[in-house]
């Protein structure tokens, strides 16, 4: 396994659009290990390729102790959102590739979502939650979203300011 390099916005590979995984094979499988090494490396609670700089459309989350909904880690490739449920939620969000911000995001409650596992099976899944949230944030980054869109210009406008000012000190 190995750790990979997490982009941060603003970063244009950020809002390309990831293309379907033809069959979730050994190259995938190797994909989706580093991912998650990546994630639990990064103490976050979801990842998509994309962060990576890998455009496939894999993503792999682990909301950690606390949320034991199986199968955990969980594992996704070509995710499609099937249902979303009228009613909303509030989230705070946050993104390993916004680093040191967060903001409130709604999204629907429920949704139900089809995949292919670690081992190429199609699945099928319904979840409420933060659960639901984690994996619809995921698949917008699949999308070429980051969850600042779901913010205000003014509040996302600054979030992108001051880490275009972080990467300038940095270079
Ligand atoms: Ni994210």
């Amino acid at each position: 396994m190995a750790i990979l390099e997490i982009l941060t916005a603003p970063d244009p590979r950020l809002t390309m659009k990831s293309l379907p995984v033809e069959k979730v094979d050994a190259s995938i499988r190797k994909l989706m290990d580093n991912l998650l090494e990546t994630l639990y490396d990064n103490n976050g609670v979801g990842i998509a390729a994309a962060q990576t700089g890998i455009h496939q459309r894999v993503i792999v989350i682990d909301l950690g102790d606390k949320h034991n909904i199986s199968p955990k880690p969980l594992f996704m490739a070509n995710p499609e959102l099937t249902w979303l449920s009228p009613a909303m939620q509030t989230t705070a969000e946050a993104c390993l590739s916004v680093p040191n911000f967060s903001g409130n995001v709604v999204r629907p409650l429920e949704i139900g979502v089809t995949y292919l596992d670690e081992n190429n099976q199609k699945m099928t899944l319904e979840v409420s939650g933060l659960m639901a949230d984690c994996i619809q944030h995921e698949v917008d980054h699949l999308n070429g979203i980051l969850y600042i869109e779901h913010l205000s210009s003014l509040k996302r406008n600054l979030i992108l300011s001051k880490l275009t000012k972080i990467k300038r000190k940095q270079r």
